[in-house]
């Protein structure tokens, strides 16, 4: 989703904006702008397509030369892609203020409507360009004011959520920031400070940074940074320091974010888990999860969307089968509106790698709101659900930057695993034995995910022979049938091969007529309850001309002569046997879109944080 860079120090500030930008790609976007003070006032050069060609454009303007500007990436959402609706968005007839905005102003058209009847006239068909244009024309009225303060008074008459950068001729050494609902921050530099949508805009040049909090406006110079809360008192901000290193935010030799990210799963899923077992008992940091609450919790929430709902749907098998508590799984955007029965002993678990998704973040408010306690199993360190829910379990993944989420998705299995697993002990339904097994198998978890890891030829010759299929099924039931959707969801975010998930039982159910000769189908079948049922709807595949890759477990001795080929996973507790089956698929759908030449890491259309509902 479109990011915010803003840079006043006393370097050049066009390289860092196009730094800041390039590292803010994988949020994903379809144009991108900046605007810089020179003698002749504020330039904003901005195009529709890649940041590649906002370079051609700046080269053509002559790369202009500042010590203070803004940059933006799109990704639309008011007017379709377009050079006129990139920002940043000029303000009045001069041109005098310049705004950059994530999020969606919901009242824009009454306010353009008032703004036109004082004669300003847009450009664009954005939300954003009103923020500006109200800006100007609050602050022509309010001389005396500094733009801090008209800004404060511009928020006080928008409704909807926003991250905002604002500069004006006024001062060419001053950035204003405002949030809500929309991730800011604040890099603290050494005579040079920044803003940015998230850390790996500023990680290059500092690693100390404060998180703006919703109504906040920030007054960002070189010198020295301010920060006012809505009445416009001076708020005190703690200041922060980046834990990881910029390395983890490169592709390290990789030709692929996402292929570097599956191959660190074992290392995130063993930093997930690690600090949480000592000698051989699971320790919760302080997050709220006390026995006496798992005890008295009556009804588990689980919120997500995505891949981060596919992994509650493995969750919420293993917590119903560990703990015995009903536990329901909820789409956020949906959640939100079926007026959920929601009650103060229930527990609310909201899961999100970004820790930003405006939907997530809703429905935790909400469940919040009827009194349930709020759980965020969130990745990124003091992100907004991160810092709004009453306890925390970090997924310790680290950065992911390609826009498919994998070893993020697995750190949250793993921590679904020890949560079901604290519910279980806290409810008297593991002992210490059962508890100290549980934690060898998880401890040995990385291992055997670093083993599926070892085998990339075999997917790799899958990948080329089937590249060029228009469809693919998954199957699978129970814990394979969350792990299917996930495996679907893969391969068409990133290849744009239609895929379908389906619970194996289902498929006769209508869709088996869509299985015809050649038709592949992906059968997971880890679950040896389940093995001979999965089996007879292979059969029924196969018997429709479907050619079947079948992911099972070492000890599956069924008859697998009908399949094309079977991947195997090493033996592991069947639980967790969800953490070992996405790995080859996750690496088929990488490289099915390698070989159909897709933008792996940025596919189209998507953002890596969905900050808009
Ligand atoms: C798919 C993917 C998305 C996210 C979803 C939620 O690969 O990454 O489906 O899982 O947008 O995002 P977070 O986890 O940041 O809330």
């Amino acid at each position: 989703m479109c990011g915010i860079v803003g840079f006043t120090g006393q370097e050049n500030a066009l390289p860092i904006l196009m730094k800041g930008l390039y590292s803010l790609e994988y949020r994903g976007y379809d144009s991108a702008g900046i605007a810089v003070f020179t003698d002749d006032g504020l330039q904003v050069v901005k195009t529709k397509g890649r940041i590649a060609n906002l370079e051609e454009k700046l080269h053509e303007a002559g790369n202009p030369s500042s010590t203070c500007g803004i940059g933006h990436t799109r990704w639309a959402t008011h007017g379709g892609p377009s050079d006129r609706n990139s920002h940043p968005h000029l303000g009045g007839r001069d041109g005098k203020v310049a705004v950059v905005h994530n999020g969606i102003i919901e009242n824009y058209l009454f306010l353009r409507e008032q703004l036109e009847k004082h004669g300003y006239e847009f450009q664009s068909e954005t939300d954003t360009e009103t923020v500006a244009h109200l800006i100007d024309f609050l602050h022509k009225g309010r001389q005396q004011e500094d733009l801090a303060q008209t800004v404060l008074t511009a928020l006080s008459l928008l409704r909807g959520s926003y991250a905002l950068g604002v500069v004006s001729m006024e001062d060419s050494r001053e950035i204003v920031a405002a949030r809500r609902d929309n991730p800011l921050i604040i890099g603290l530099g050494e005579g040079e400070n920044m803003i940015a949508s998230d850390i790996t805009a500023i990680i290059s040049r500092t690693r100390r940074y404060i998180i703006l909090d919703d109504n906040e406006v920030a007054v960002v110079r070189p010198e020295r940074v301010t920060v006012y809360n809505q009445l416009g008192d001076v708020v005190d901000k703690p200041v922060q320091e980046v834990s990881w290193d910029l390395s983890a935010a490169e592709k390290g030799g990789y030709a692929h974010f996402m292929l570097k990210e599956i191959m660190e799963q074992p290392r995130a899923v063993a930093d997930t888990v690690r600090p949480r077992i000592q000698d051989g008992r699971i320790v919760f940091e302080d997050n709220g999860l006390t026995d006496e609450r798992l005890r008295e919790t009556e009804h588990i929430h689980i919120i997500a969307c995505g891949s981060a709902l596919h992994a509650g749907m493995v969750g919420q098998s293993v917590i119903e089968s560990m703990g015995r508590v009903r536990c329901s799984v909820s789409v956020a955007s949906e959640f939100r509106y079926t007026d959920p029965i929601v009650k103060e002993k229930d527990l609310c678990i909201v899961i999100s790698q970004s820790g930003e998704t405006a939907d997530s973040l809703a429905a935790m408010r909400q469940a919040q709101a009827e009194g349930a306690f709020t759980l965020a199993i969130v990745n990124v360190v003091s992100s907004s659900i991160a810092r709004q829910a009453d306890g925390v379990l970090y997924t310790w993944a680290g950065p992911e930057i390609a826009v498919a989420t994998t070893k993020g998705y697995s750190a949250q299995l793993a921590a679904l695993y020890l949560v079901a697993a604290k519910l279980a002990l806290a409810r008297g339904l593991m002992d210490e034995a059962e508890e100290r097994s549980f934690c060898e198998a998880l401890l040995e978890l990385p291992e055997s995910i670093h083993k599926m890891l070892e085998d990339v030829g075999t997917v790799q010759y899958l990948a080329s022979k089937y590249t060029n299929r228009s469809s693919v099924f998954y199957l699978g039931r129970g814990l394979d049938y969350a792990a299917a959707l996930e495996a679907s969801l893969k391969l068409k975010e990133i290849s744009y091969v239609h895929s379908e998930a389906y619970a194996a039982g289902e498929l006769k159910h209508g869709t088996i007529s869509l299985i015809e000769d050649g038709t592949l189908v992906v059968a997971l079948a880890t679950q040896k309850r389940l093995f001979e049922k999965t089996v007879s709807n292979i059969r029924e595949v196969t018997a429709r001309g479907a050619e079947v890759i079948l992911v099972t477990t070492e000890d599956f001795d069924g008859d697998v002569s009908a399949c094309r080929c079977v991947i195997r996973l090493p033996a592991c507790l069947e639980r967790f046997a969800a953490s070992l089956s996405i790995i080859p698929l996750q690496l088929f759908a990488y490289y099915v879109a390698v070989e159909r030449s897709c933008d792996v890491d940025k596919p189209r259309n998507l953002a890596k944080s969905v900050t808009v509902e």
